[in-house]
């Protein structure tokens, strides 16, 4: 029988294995471009993704501290970070594909949700090959526990799923990845730089798909709705400073956030 968009897509959750993972997320994405599946189906999703035995997952505090980029340690730990972040994003992506089917999204939800999909998918695979040509793969260090909570914690809602996942996390990303990139520049790195400028710039465009969803699922005035969800929703408060132009590109402008800045 051929398998629908949400059998497929629980799939990419139920995939252990990273690089399996990842390439099971672009082929369901390729595919659902190419036509080849059939419909969005109903299927649910578990509690957790599965993920790989290795790394081994720690709390925030017992995760031990990262040197300085211009070390070859200090860039192997930045970019397994990062690896570890794309894989969450990956199922996250999965995840509000399937987790609310009686939200009654249109087709281009998702449309919008496969290409995030794919691009989180393409993150992960370009920073484990980056890992590899300097001598260490995704697995090698520790990995954080915390970054499954805030889908946990808005599984219940698609409006809170959609002002926590991309309008907080995602959009944290973009204040923090210009500094990382000129770091990286710095210690003449230039091919692991050039890896977080196409995750920088796919990630403006995910900010603007959960701005674009956010906005056609609240019912009311969106700033005062996303300020309300982040207040209740959102333990760790927001951090400036804040990349104002890259989140204005996504139509997230300084209205929505800068009252709530810590
Ligand atoms: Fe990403
Ligand atoms: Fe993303």
């Amino acid at each position: 029988m051929t398998q629908t968009l949400s059998d497929r897509v629980v799939g990419v959750l139920g995939t252990p294995d990273a690089m399996a993972k990842a390439g099971a997320a672009r082929a369901v994405a390729s595919d659902w471009r190419a036509g080849v599946i059939p419909d969005i189906g109903g299927t649910a999703p578990g509690d957790r993704p599965k993920r790989p035995a290795k790394p081994e997952l720690l709390r925030p505090r017992e995760m031990p501290r990262r040197g300085k980029a211009q070390s070859e340690a200090g860039r192997i730990a930045l970019l397994h970070a990062l690896a570890h972040i794309e894989l969450n994003a990956i199922d996250l992506a999965a995840d509000i594909l399937v987790r609310f089917p009686d939200a009654g999204m249109p087709m281009d939800f998702y449309n919008d949700w496969l290409t995030v999909l794919d691009e989180e998918a393409k993150h992960f695979q370009l920073l484990s090959v980056r890992l590899g040509e300097i001598g260490a793969a995704y697995g090698d260090l520790p990995a954080h526990d915390g970054l499954w909570q805030a889908a946990q914690d808005t599984s219940d809602d698609l409006l809170a799923r959609l002002a926590i996942v991309p309008l907080v996390l995602e959009a944290r990303g973009l204040d923090v990845t210009p500094t990382m990139i000129k770091s990286l520049r710095n210690a003449k790195d230039d091919d692991s730089a050039a890896v977080l400028e196409v995750i920088y710039r796919d990630e403006i465009g995910h900010v603007g798909i959960g701005r674009k969803w956010f906005e056609h699922v609240c019912p009311g005035d969106p700033v005062a709705m996303w300020q309300r969800l982040v207040n209740e929703r959102f333990k760790g408060g927001l951090k400036a400073p804040f990349n104002d132009a890259a989140r204005a590109e996504a139509g997230f402008g300084v209205a929505y956030y800068k009252a709530l800045a810590g």
